[in-house]
């Protein structure tokens, strides 16, 4: 299928996962992600009970805050997340995602993203249904579809994110939701880079794929393959 109409208005844009980086010393990461030119910075926020993982909260998004030239997506893998958003708010979050799993009151969670001129997205594990989606797309910025079981780094791609991640392309382009974007998250390397671009994702979330090894050279081999695939899709 080709995707030129839906990419001349959504950009493709590469969003490291702080996840990977070495939280021993993130003001360098962050910086490393700007001079990188990645265009966001995605950060996993986990609770310990909606996954199986702890990381940080808002007072380390806050530290990191000054140092990023990039808009801060700060994904939310916790429970009750409208506790939170507040904090999350003040501490400079640019892009919110809260889970379908579990949220009682999808549309309320969104407004209060959107309240605060922040762009909200909701996230869907790989196994819930993309009806959990339909819903709610009107009022999104983007949609998260999980293509690992979230909770940790550096875990393999599940194929079936291409699928659904085309399906969801489809009911979005027939539902005059051009505009609300795809974000993809977990398992991404330049190897599959392409199939997922394919399958109509343009804001491509990597932790391990870009912060092992070079930085830099894995932003730069990222923007070759998304420019070659932009070339291609623009020319049939
Ligand atoms: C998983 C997180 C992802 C993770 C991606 O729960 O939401 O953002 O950091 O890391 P990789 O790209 O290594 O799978
Ligand atoms: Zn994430």
């Amino acid at each position: 299928m080709n995707y030129d109409r839906q990419l001349m208005l959504n950009k493709i844009q590469i969003a490291p996962s702080l996840l990977s980086s070495d939280f021993s010393k993130l003001q360098s990461e962050v910086e490393k992600c700007n001079e990188a030119k990645a265009d966001l910075l995605h950060i996993d926020i986990m609770d310990g009970h909606f996954v199986p993982n702890i990381t940080i909260g808002p007072i380390v998004v806050a530290a990191i805050k000054p140092y990023s030239k990039l808009p801060l997506d700060c994904h939310l893998m916790i429970e009750n997340p409208d506790k939170y958003i507040p904090d999350f708010a003040k501490a400079g979050a640019d892009l919110i995602s809260v889970h379908v799993e579990g949220n009682k009151h999808l549309h309320r969670t969104i407004s209060m993203i959107k309240d605060y001129g922040i762009k909200a997205g909701v996230a869907l594990n790989p196994a819930t249904p993309l009806e959990y989606a339909y819903e709610i797309a009107e009022f999104v910025d983007f949609i998260l579809l999980m293509s690992v079981n979230p909770g940790f780094g550096g875990q393999k791609f599940i194929p079936s994110f291409l699928r659904r991640c085309n399906t969801l392309r489809k009911f979005l382009d027939n539902n005059n939701l051009k505009n609300v974007e795809i974000e993809v998250d977990g398992g991404v390397k330049k190897d599959n880079l392409h199939e997922v671009l394919s399958a109509g994702a343009n804001m491509i979330v990597s932790g391990s794929g870009l912060f092992s090894g070079n930085l830099f050279e894995n932003v730069k081999e990222f923007q070759k393959i998304i420019a070659n695939f932009n070339n291609k899709t623009t020319l049939v």
